[in-house]
Protein backbone atom coordinates (compact mmCIF):
# COMPACT_ATOMS: atom_id res chain seq x y z
CA UNK A 1 0.00 0.00 0.00
CA UNK A 2 1.10 3.72 -0.62
CA UNK A 3 1.13 6.02 2.08
CA UNK A 4 1.61 9.82 2.47
CA UNK A 5 2.37 11.69 5.24
CA UNK A 6 3.88 15.94 6.30
CA UNK A 7 4.70 17.04 8.93
CA UNK A 8 5.68 20.83 9.23
CA UNK A 9 8.56 22.10 12.05
CA UNK A 10 6.29 25.14 13.02
CA UNK A 11 3.00 23.42 12.70
CA UNK A 12 2.41 21.33 16.42
CA UNK A 13 0.06 20.34 19.15
CA UNK A 14 1.43 21.27 21.82
CA UNK A 15 4.31 21.21 24.18
CA UNK A 16 4.82 17.24 25.76
CA UNK A 17 4.62 17.42 29.45
CA UNK A 18 7.52 14.85 30.19
CA UNK A 19 5.11 13.25 32.51
CA UNK A 20 3.08 11.70 29.39
CA UNK A 21 5.49 8.63 30.33
CA UNK A 22 4.87 8.58 33.98
CA UNK A 23 4.23 4.84 35.48
CA UNK A 24 2.11 3.44 38.39
CA UNK A 25 2.70 0.88 40.81
CA UNK A 26 -0.09 -0.60 43.80
CA UNK A 27 0.50 -2.19 46.68
CA UNK A 28 -0.65 -5.84 44.77
CA UNK A 29 0.27 -9.25 43.90
CA UNK A 30 4.00 -9.10 43.59
CA UNK A 31 4.23 -5.41 42.48
CA UNK A 32 6.14 -4.49 45.66
CA UNK A 33 7.22 -7.38 47.38
CA UNK A 34 9.39 -9.94 45.32
CA UNK A 35 8.94 -6.76 42.35
CA UNK A 36 10.58 -3.85 43.54
CA UNK A 37 11.81 -5.36 47.10
CA UNK A 38 12.67 -8.71 47.89
CA UNK A 39 15.07 -8.50 51.01
CA UNK A 40 17.36 -11.61 50.51
CA UNK A 41 17.64 -12.03 46.79
CA UNK A 42 20.97 -12.09 45.61
CA UNK A 43 20.52 -8.46 43.72
CA UNK A 44 18.92 -6.89 46.72
CA UNK A 45 20.54 -3.64 48.11
CA UNK A 46 20.88 -2.33 51.93
CA UNK A 47 17.11 -1.29 52.02
CA UNK A 48 15.71 -4.42 50.57
CA UNK A 49 15.38 -3.22 46.59
CA UNK A 50 16.10 -5.43 43.76
CA UNK A 51 19.41 -4.16 41.73
CA UNK A 52 18.29 -5.72 38.38
CA UNK A 53 14.93 -4.04 38.33
CA UNK A 54 15.97 -0.79 39.68
CA UNK A 55 18.38 -0.85 36.36
CA UNK A 56 15.52 -1.99 34.49
CA UNK A 57 13.14 1.13 35.93
CA UNK A 58 16.07 3.86 35.17
CA UNK A 59 16.49 2.78 31.42
CA UNK A 60 12.85 3.97 30.87
CA UNK A 61 13.67 7.31 32.30
CA UNK A 62 10.24 7.44 34.26
CA UNK A 63 9.40 11.23 34.91
CA UNK A 64 6.88 9.89 38.04
CA UNK A 65 4.72 7.10 39.70
CA UNK A 66 1.61 7.08 41.20
CA UNK A 67 1.32 5.02 44.38
CA UNK A 68 0.12 3.27 46.74
CA UNK A 69 -2.94 2.44 44.82
CA UNK A 70 -5.29 1.93 42.99
CA UNK A 71 -8.06 0.00 43.99
CA UNK A 72 -5.80 -0.60 47.26
CA UNK A 73 -5.66 2.24 48.41
CA UNK A 74 -9.44 3.09 49.24
CA UNK A 75 -8.88 0.38 52.42
CA UNK A 76 -5.39 1.76 53.39
CA UNK A 77 -3.97 3.16 56.48
CA UNK A 78 -0.97 5.06 55.59
CA UNK A 79 0.43 5.17 59.14
CA UNK A 80 0.47 1.33 59.19
CA UNK A 81 3.75 1.78 56.90
CA UNK A 82 5.83 3.83 58.99
CA UNK A 83 8.10 3.62 62.02
CA UNK A 84 10.20 0.56 62.74
CA UNK A 85 9.44 -2.21 60.76
CA UNK A 86 8.64 -4.62 63.41
CA UNK A 87 5.86 -2.97 64.96
CA UNK A 88 3.98 -2.29 61.81
CA UNK A 89 0.39 -4.52 61.52
CA UNK A 90 -0.16 -7.31 59.12
CA UNK A 91 -3.66 -5.78 57.39
CA UNK A 92 -6.44 -7.22 55.06
CA UNK A 93 -6.20 -6.04 52.10
CA UNK A 94 -9.66 -5.45 51.04
CA UNK A 95 -8.92 -4.42 47.15
CA UNK A 96 -7.00 -7.96 46.28
CA UNK A 97 -8.20 -10.30 49.30
CA UNK A 98 -4.57 -10.39 50.40
CA UNK A 99 -2.31 -9.96 53.42
CA UNK A 100 -0.33 -6.84 53.54
CA UNK A 101 2.58 -6.76 55.36
CA UNK A 102 3.09 -2.94 55.83
CA UNK A 103 7.09 -3.31 55.34
CA UNK A 104 7.36 -1.14 52.48
CA UNK A 105 5.26 2.37 53.59
CA UNK A 106 6.09 5.80 52.21
CA UNK A 107 9.63 6.20 53.53
CA UNK A 108 10.48 2.93 51.79
CA UNK A 109 8.99 4.28 48.52
CA UNK A 110 10.73 7.32 48.79
CA UNK A 111 13.96 6.00 48.73
CA UNK A 112 13.10 3.74 45.84
CA UNK A 113 11.81 6.35 43.98
CA UNK A 114 14.89 8.50 44.51
CA UNK A 115 17.34 5.94 43.58
CA UNK A 116 15.38 5.17 40.49
CA UNK A 117 15.26 9.44 40.16
CA UNK A 118 11.49 9.38 39.56
CA UNK A 119 9.17 12.10 41.42
CA UNK A 120 6.24 10.49 43.40
CA UNK A 121 2.67 10.91 42.73
CA UNK A 122 0.41 9.76 45.76
CA UNK A 123 -2.47 8.65 46.31
CA UNK A 124 -4.91 9.44 49.44
CA UNK A 125 -7.61 6.92 50.47
CA UNK A 126 -10.90 8.57 49.97
CA UNK A 127 -12.92 5.59 50.03
CA UNK A 128 -13.14 4.10 53.85
CA UNK A 129 -11.28 7.20 54.97
CA UNK A 130 -11.42 11.49 54.29
CA UNK A 131 -10.11 14.71 54.59
CA UNK A 132 -8.82 14.54 57.70
CA UNK A 133 -6.50 11.49 57.07
CA UNK A 134 -5.61 12.78 53.55
CA UNK A 135 -4.50 15.97 55.84
CA UNK A 136 -2.28 14.10 57.87
CA UNK A 137 -0.53 12.01 55.00
CA UNK A 138 0.10 15.51 53.55
CA UNK A 139 1.09 17.11 56.48
CA UNK A 140 3.94 13.83 57.55
CA UNK A 141 5.39 14.32 53.85
CA UNK A 142 5.35 17.79 53.12
CA UNK A 143 5.21 20.01 56.10
CA UNK A 144 9.30 20.37 57.61
CA UNK A 145 9.03 20.77 60.96
CA UNK A 146 7.10 22.07 64.24
CA UNK A 147 3.85 20.08 64.53
CA UNK A 148 2.75 16.59 65.53
CA UNK A 149 3.38 14.68 61.68
CA UNK A 150 6.33 16.34 60.71
CA UNK A 151 8.11 15.69 63.71
CA UNK A 152 6.87 12.14 63.26
CA UNK A 153 8.15 12.00 59.86
CA UNK A 154 11.63 13.39 61.45
CA UNK A 155 11.73 10.90 64.32
CA UNK A 156 11.47 8.28 61.40
CA UNK A 157 15.02 9.09 60.12
CA UNK A 158 13.76 11.44 57.31
CA UNK A 159 14.37 15.15 58.04
CA UNK A 160 13.66 17.00 55.22
CA UNK A 161 10.15 17.23 53.63
CA UNK A 162 9.37 15.40 50.27
CA UNK A 163 7.99 18.11 48.70
CA UNK A 164 5.18 16.06 46.62
CA UNK A 165 3.72 17.75 44.34
CA UNK A 166 0.87 15.38 42.79
CA UNK A 167 -1.56 14.42 44.73
CA UNK A 168 -4.49 11.95 43.33
CA UNK A 169 -8.01 12.41 45.34
CA UNK A 170 -8.72 8.47 45.51
CA UNK A 171 -8.90 5.94 42.87
CA UNK A 172 -12.10 4.58 40.97
CA UNK A 173 -14.47 6.40 43.05
CA UNK A 174 -17.65 5.40 40.45
CA UNK A 175 -16.64 1.75 40.79
CA UNK A 176 -19.22 -0.33 42.57
CA UNK A 177 -16.05 -2.05 43.28
CA UNK A 178 -14.62 0.44 45.09
CA UNK A 179 -14.13 0.33 49.10
CA UNK A 180 -16.21 3.15 49.43
CA UNK A 181 -17.48 3.82 46.48
CA UNK A 182 -19.49 7.05 46.04
CA UNK A 183 -22.23 9.00 43.76
CA UNK A 184 -20.93 11.41 41.48
CA UNK A 185 -21.79 14.54 43.36
CA UNK A 186 -21.14 13.27 46.86
CA UNK A 187 -17.61 12.49 45.59
CA UNK A 188 -17.10 15.50 44.16
CA UNK A 189 -18.06 17.27 47.38
CA UNK A 190 -15.61 15.32 49.06
CA UNK A 191 -13.16 15.98 46.18
CA UNK A 192 -14.07 19.46 46.56
CA UNK A 193 -13.15 19.60 50.19
CA UNK A 194 -9.99 17.56 50.70
CA UNK A 195 -8.11 19.46 47.75
CA UNK A 196 -9.12 23.18 49.58
CA UNK A 197 -7.18 21.16 52.59
CA UNK A 198 -4.66 19.99 50.84
CA UNK A 199 -3.78 23.26 49.27
CA UNK A 200 -3.77 24.87 52.40
CA UNK A 201 -1.08 22.42 53.13
CA UNK A 202 0.89 22.18 49.71
CA UNK A 203 -0.21 25.98 47.69
CA UNK A 204 1.64 24.76 45.03
CA UNK A 205 -0.13 21.09 44.76
CA UNK A 206 -1.58 19.80 41.64
CA UNK A 207 -4.62 17.65 41.91
CA UNK A 208 -5.77 14.63 40.10
CA UNK A 209 -10.02 14.49 40.51
CA UNK A 210 -10.93 10.61 39.55
CA UNK A 211 -12.89 10.54 36.78
CA UNK A 212 -14.74 7.19 35.17
CA UNK A 213 -12.96 3.93 35.91
CA UNK A 214 -13.49 3.67 31.75
CA UNK A 215 -15.85 4.61 28.55
CA UNK A 216 -17.54 1.46 29.69
CA UNK A 217 -19.29 2.97 33.36
CA UNK A 218 -22.87 3.14 32.96
CA UNK A 219 -22.15 6.62 34.23
CA UNK A 220 -19.63 7.66 32.02
CA UNK A 221 -19.71 10.44 30.92
CA UNK A 222 -21.99 11.65 33.13
CA UNK A 223 -19.98 11.00 36.30
CA UNK A 224 -17.15 13.53 34.94
CA UNK A 225 -19.73 16.15 34.82
CA UNK A 226 -21.13 15.87 38.26
CA UNK A 227 -18.18 15.86 40.17
CA UNK A 228 -16.12 18.67 38.06
CA UNK A 229 -19.50 20.67 38.62
CA UNK A 230 -18.35 20.50 42.37
CA UNK A 231 -14.41 21.01 42.31
CA UNK A 232 -13.52 22.42 39.13
CA UNK A 233 -11.89 25.47 40.44
CA UNK A 234 -9.97 23.50 43.11
CA UNK A 235 -8.77 20.96 41.23
CA UNK A 236 -5.92 20.82 38.20
CA UNK A 237 -6.83 17.55 36.11
CA UNK A 238 -9.12 15.15 35.59
CA UNK A 239 -8.07 10.96 35.38
CA UNK A 240 -9.15 8.59 32.98
CA UNK A 241 -8.42 5.18 33.01
CA UNK A 242 -8.76 2.45 30.09
CA UNK A 243 -7.72 -1.30 29.65
CA UNK A 244 -7.33 -3.16 26.18
CA UNK A 245 -7.25 -6.62 24.87
CA UNK A 246 -8.31 -8.77 22.05
CA UNK A 247 -10.28 -11.25 23.49
CA UNK A 248 -11.96 -11.85 20.23
CA UNK A 249 -8.96 -12.53 18.60
CA UNK A 250 -9.44 -9.46 15.90
CA UNK A 251 -5.87 -7.86 15.85
CA UNK A 252 -7.53 -5.28 13.48
CA UNK A 253 -10.17 -4.22 15.65
CA UNK A 254 -7.56 -4.39 18.44
CA UNK A 255 -6.03 -1.95 17.44
CA UNK A 256 -8.72 0.17 16.67
CA UNK A 257 -9.06 0.78 20.11
CA UNK A 258 -6.29 3.37 19.85
CA UNK A 259 -9.23 5.40 17.72
CA UNK A 260 -11.64 4.70 20.76
CA UNK A 261 -9.63 6.08 23.16
CA UNK A 262 -9.16 9.50 20.84
CA UNK A 263 -12.47 10.08 21.46
CA UNK A 264 -12.45 9.02 24.71
CA UNK A 265 -9.94 11.61 25.55
CA UNK A 266 -12.03 13.92 23.02
CA UNK A 267 -15.19 13.19 24.99
CA UNK A 268 -14.00 14.10 28.14
CA UNK A 269 -12.01 17.17 27.33
CA UNK A 270 -15.34 18.21 25.80
CA UNK A 271 -16.94 17.56 29.17
CA UNK A 272 -13.80 19.88 31.04
CA UNK A 273 -14.67 22.63 28.33
CA UNK A 274 -18.40 22.49 29.13
CA UNK A 275 -18.12 22.51 32.62
CA UNK A 276 -15.45 25.06 32.56
CA UNK A 277 -17.81 27.52 30.82
CA UNK A 278 -20.91 26.95 33.19
CA UNK A 279 -18.59 28.05 35.93
CA UNK A 280 -17.40 30.80 33.92
CA UNK A 281 -13.97 29.55 34.96
CA UNK A 282 -10.55 30.60 34.60
CA UNK A 283 -8.53 27.64 35.10
CA UNK A 284 -7.67 25.39 33.04
CA UNK A 285 -8.35 21.08 33.81
CA UNK A 286 -6.38 18.75 32.06
CA UNK A 287 -6.26 15.28 31.29
CA UNK A 288 -4.28 12.40 33.52
CA UNK A 289 -4.48 9.21 31.79
CA UNK A 290 -3.42 7.34 34.99
CA UNK A 291 -3.95 3.75 34.49
CA UNK A 292 -3.29 2.49 30.45
CA UNK A 293 -2.64 -0.64 29.50
CA UNK A 294 -3.11 -4.28 28.08
CA UNK A 295 -5.03 -6.19 30.33
CA UNK A 296 -6.74 -9.58 29.23
CA UNK A 297 -4.73 -12.46 28.58
CA UNK A 298 -5.10 -13.84 32.54
CA UNK A 299 -8.05 -11.33 33.50
CA UNK A 300 -10.58 -14.01 34.01
CA UNK A 301 -8.84 -16.78 35.87
CA UNK A 302 -6.96 -14.15 38.21
CA UNK A 303 -10.59 -13.30 38.75
CA UNK A 304 -11.88 -16.71 39.42
CA UNK A 305 -8.65 -16.99 41.51
CA UNK A 306 -8.34 -14.40 43.88
CA UNK A 307 -12.20 -14.04 44.62
CA UNK A 308 -11.84 -16.98 47.08
CA UNK A 309 -8.16 -17.21 47.55
CA UNK A 310 -7.63 -17.66 51.12
CA UNK A 311 -5.65 -14.30 51.71
CA UNK A 312 -2.45 -14.93 50.68
CA UNK A 313 1.05 -12.90 50.67
CA UNK A 314 2.31 -11.19 47.61
CA UNK A 315 0.26 -13.31 45.09
CA UNK A 316 0.88 -14.02 41.68
CA UNK A 317 -1.48 -11.60 40.54
CA UNK A 318 -2.33 -10.22 36.78
CA UNK A 319 1.06 -11.42 35.60
CA UNK A 320 0.45 -10.97 32.12
CA UNK A 321 2.83 -12.05 29.42
CA UNK A 322 2.89 -9.68 26.91
CA UNK A 323 3.28 -10.73 23.40
CA UNK A 324 4.17 -8.88 19.71
CA UNK A 325 0.33 -7.62 19.34
CA UNK A 326 0.75 -6.19 22.53
CA UNK A 327 3.75 -4.19 21.84
CA UNK A 328 2.55 -2.88 18.55
CA UNK A 329 -0.76 -1.95 20.35
CA UNK A 330 1.30 -0.17 22.63
CA UNK A 331 3.48 1.58 20.84
CA UNK A 332 0.04 2.67 19.09
CA UNK A 333 -1.47 4.12 22.06
CA UNK A 334 1.71 6.01 22.74
CA UNK A 335 1.33 7.54 19.41
CA UNK A 336 -2.12 8.69 20.45
CA UNK A 337 -1.41 10.18 23.56
CA UNK A 338 1.57 12.39 21.54
CA UNK A 339 -1.50 13.35 19.36
CA UNK A 340 -3.44 14.25 22.08
CA UNK A 341 -0.53 16.13 24.20
CA UNK A 342 -2.77 19.58 24.00
CA UNK A 343 -5.52 17.90 26.14
CA UNK A 344 -3.21 15.37 28.08
CA UNK A 345 -0.86 16.03 30.52
CA UNK A 346 -0.03 13.19 32.71
CA UNK A 347 -0.31 9.54 31.78
CA UNK A 348 0.67 6.14 33.71
CA UNK A 349 1.39 2.75 32.46
CA UNK A 350 -0.31 0.43 34.70
CA UNK A 351 1.49 -0.99 36.59
CA UNK A 352 5.70 -1.27 36.24
CA UNK A 353 6.36 -4.64 37.53
CA UNK A 354 4.93 -7.85 37.40
CA UNK A 355 1.50 -6.87 37.35
CA UNK A 356 0.57 -5.69 34.15
CA UNK A 357 3.70 -4.47 33.78
CA UNK A 358 6.29 -4.30 31.26
CA UNK A 359 9.37 -5.52 33.77
CA UNK A 360 8.84 -9.00 35.23
CA UNK A 361 10.92 -10.27 38.12
CA UNK A 362 11.12 -14.17 39.28
CA UNK A 363 10.78 -14.52 42.79
CA UNK A 364 14.35 -15.41 43.81
CA UNK A 365 15.13 -15.03 40.11
CA UNK A 366 16.12 -12.82 37.19
CA UNK A 367 14.02 -9.84 36.24
CA UNK A 368 13.31 -9.69 32.77
CA UNK A 369 11.94 -7.26 30.22
CA UNK A 370 8.53 -7.86 28.42
CA UNK A 371 7.61 -7.03 24.60
CA UNK A 372 5.87 -3.68 25.61
CA UNK A 373 8.76 -2.95 27.62
CA UNK A 374 10.39 -1.65 24.14
CA UNK A 375 7.73 1.28 22.80
CA UNK A 376 7.54 2.41 26.36
CA UNK A 377 10.74 3.19 26.39
CA UNK A 378 11.28 4.22 22.82
CA UNK A 379 8.20 7.01 23.58
CA UNK A 380 9.43 8.26 27.03
CA UNK A 381 13.25 8.45 25.98
CA UNK A 382 12.96 10.27 22.67
CA UNK A 383 9.41 11.43 22.59
CA UNK A 384 10.20 14.42 24.30
CA UNK A 385 9.73 18.15 22.86
CA UNK A 386 6.95 19.71 20.98
CA UNK A 387 3.83 16.79 19.45
CA UNK A 388 3.88 17.98 16.19
CA UNK A 389 0.78 17.64 13.23
CA UNK A 390 1.38 14.95 11.38
CA UNK A 391 -1.20 14.27 8.13
CA UNK A 392 -1.46 10.80 6.89
CA UNK A 393 -2.90 9.92 3.49
CA UNK A 394 -2.98 6.19 3.09
CA UNK A 395 -5.28 3.48 3.24
CA UNK A 396 -7.82 3.06 6.15
CA UNK A 397 -10.03 0.10 7.00
CA UNK A 398 -13.21 -0.35 9.43
CA UNK A 399 -13.64 -2.55 12.17
CA UNK A 400 -16.33 -3.09 14.81
CA UNK A 401 -14.88 0.16 17.84
CA UNK A 402 -14.00 2.49 14.82
CA UNK A 403 -14.26 3.37 11.13
CA UNK A 404 -11.53 4.86 9.03
CA UNK A 405 -8.58 3.69 10.85
CA UNK A 406 -5.34 4.49 9.23
CA UNK A 407 -3.50 1.48 9.06
CA UNK A 408 0.17 3.38 9.15
CA UNK A 409 -0.27 4.55 12.64
CA UNK A 410 2.32 7.92 13.26
CA UNK A 411 3.58 10.43 15.88
CA UNK A 412 5.63 13.22 15.28
CA UNK A 413 7.96 14.52 18.32
CA UNK A 414 10.25 17.79 17.62
CA UNK A 415 13.43 18.17 20.56
CA UNK A 416 13.17 21.85 19.47
CA UNK A 417 16.27 22.40 21.96
CA UNK A 418 18.21 19.36 21.12
CA UNK A 419 17.08 19.72 17.02
CA UNK A 420 16.02 16.09 16.55
CA UNK A 421 12.75 15.08 14.85
CA UNK A 422 11.62 11.38 15.88
CA UNK A 423 9.32 9.74 14.06
CA UNK A 424 7.18 6.81 15.48
CA UNK A 425 5.48 4.61 13.41
CA UNK A 426 3.43 1.33 12.77
CA UNK A 427 2.16 -0.10 10.07
CA UNK A 428 -0.94 -1.99 10.72
CA UNK A 429 -1.32 -3.88 7.89
CA UNK A 430 -1.85 -7.90 8.55
CA UNK A 431 0.08 -7.98 5.39
CA UNK A 432 0.79 -5.38 3.16
CA UNK A 433 4.10 -3.51 3.50
CA UNK A 434 3.86 0.33 3.50
CA UNK A 435 5.61 1.95 0.73
CA UNK A 436 5.91 5.70 2.63
CA UNK A 437 6.79 9.05 1.21
CA UNK A 438 7.00 11.45 4.42
CA UNK A 439 7.48 15.15 3.65
CA UNK A 440 9.29 17.06 6.42
CA UNK A 441 8.90 20.75 6.31
CA UNK A 442 11.54 22.56 7.65
CA UNK A 443 13.86 19.80 8.31
CA UNK A 444 15.77 20.73 5.06
CA UNK A 445 19.38 18.99 5.25
CA UNK A 446 18.27 16.40 8.10
CA UNK A 447 19.12 13.28 8.15
CA UNK A 448 18.73 9.89 9.42
CA UNK A 449 20.50 9.39 13.38
CA UNK A 450 19.21 6.21 13.70
CA UNK A 451 16.21 3.90 12.41
CA UNK A 452 15.66 1.43 15.06
CA UNK A 453 12.22 -1.51 14.62
CA UNK A 454 10.88 -4.42 15.88
CA UNK A 455 9.08 -6.29 13.15
CA UNK A 456 8.97 -10.13 11.60
CA UNK A 457 7.57 -11.89 14.72
CA UNK A 458 4.54 -13.85 15.23
CA UNK A 459 2.26 -12.03 16.66
CA UNK A 460 2.04 -14.21 19.83
CA UNK A 461 5.13 -14.77 20.56
CA UNK A 462 6.70 -13.66 24.26
CA UNK A 463 9.50 -13.04 26.02
CA UNK A 464 10.86 -14.65 29.50
CA UNK A 465 13.52 -14.61 31.70
CA UNK A 466 16.65 -14.68 29.65
CA UNK A 467 14.55 -15.02 26.67
CA UNK A 468 13.98 -11.52 25.68
CA UNK A 469 14.17 -11.86 21.98
CA UNK A 470 11.15 -9.25 21.46
CA UNK A 471 13.05 -6.02 21.13
CA UNK A 472 14.13 -2.89 19.04
CA UNK A 473 16.77 -3.94 16.87
CA UNK A 474 18.76 -1.76 13.76
CA UNK A 475 16.00 -0.74 10.97
CA UNK A 476 16.55 -0.79 7.86
CA UNK A 477 14.97 0.11 4.18
CA UNK A 478 14.63 4.12 5.09
CA UNK A 479 16.26 7.23 3.12
CA UNK A 480 15.84 10.62 2.79
CA UNK A 481 15.79 12.60 -0.20
CA UNK A 482 15.13 16.13 -0.58
CA UNK A 483 13.31 16.52 2.77
CA UNK A 484 11.40 13.16 2.40
CA UNK A 485 11.69 10.23 4.20
CA UNK A 486 11.19 7.56 2.05
CA UNK A 487 10.88 3.75 1.88
CA UNK A 488 9.33 0.51 2.72
CA UNK A 489 7.71 -0.41 5.96
CA UNK A 490 6.88 -4.17 6.87
CA UNK A 491 3.59 -5.42 7.54
CA UNK A 492 3.36 -5.30 11.17
CA UNK A 493 6.06 -3.47 12.35
CA UNK A 494 7.29 -0.93 14.60
CA UNK A 495 9.49 2.08 13.65
CA UNK A 496 11.54 4.95 15.89
CA UNK A 497 12.83 7.24 13.08
CA UNK A 498 15.53 9.83 14.77
CA UNK A 499 16.23 12.90 12.04
CA UNK A 500 18.94 15.72 13.24
O1 LIG B 1 -4.28 -1.72 37.96
C1 LIG B 1 -5.14 -2.67 38.49
C2 LIG B 1 -6.45 -2.07 39.00
O2 LIG B 1 -7.19 -1.58 37.90
C3 LIG B 1 -6.32 -0.86 39.90
O3 LIG B 1 -6.14 -1.21 41.23
C4 LIG B 1 -7.62 -0.17 39.71
O4 LIG B 1 -7.53 1.22 39.89
C5 LIG B 1 -8.07 -0.56 38.30
O5 LIG B 1 -9.36 -1.02 38.29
Amino acid sequence: MRVRAAVHRDIDVARIDNRLYSAFIEHMGRAIYSGIYEPGHPEADAHGFRRDVAAMVRDLQIPAIRYPGGNFVSAYRWEDGIGPKEDRPVRLDLAWRSKETNQVGINEFAVWAQDVDIEMMLAVNLGSRGLEEARDFVEYVNHPSGTYWSDLRRSHGVENPYDVKMWCLGNEMDGPWQIGHKEAKEYGRLADETAKALKALTPDAELIVCGSSNDEMPTYPDWEREVLEECYENVHYISLHKYFGNSSNDTLNFFGKVEETGRYIQSIAGVIDFVKAKKRAKNDVHICFDEWNVWYHIREEDSRRWHSWDWPEAPDLLEENYNFEDALFVASLLNEFIRRSDRVKIACIAQLVNVIAPIRAERGGPAWRQTIYWPYQMASLYGRGKALRVAVDGPTYDCHVADDVNYLDASAVHDDAGGALTLFLVNRHLSEPADLRFELTGFAGATIEFHKTMAGHDLRATNGPGREDIAMAQGSGLGVEDGVLGGSLPPLSYHVVRLR
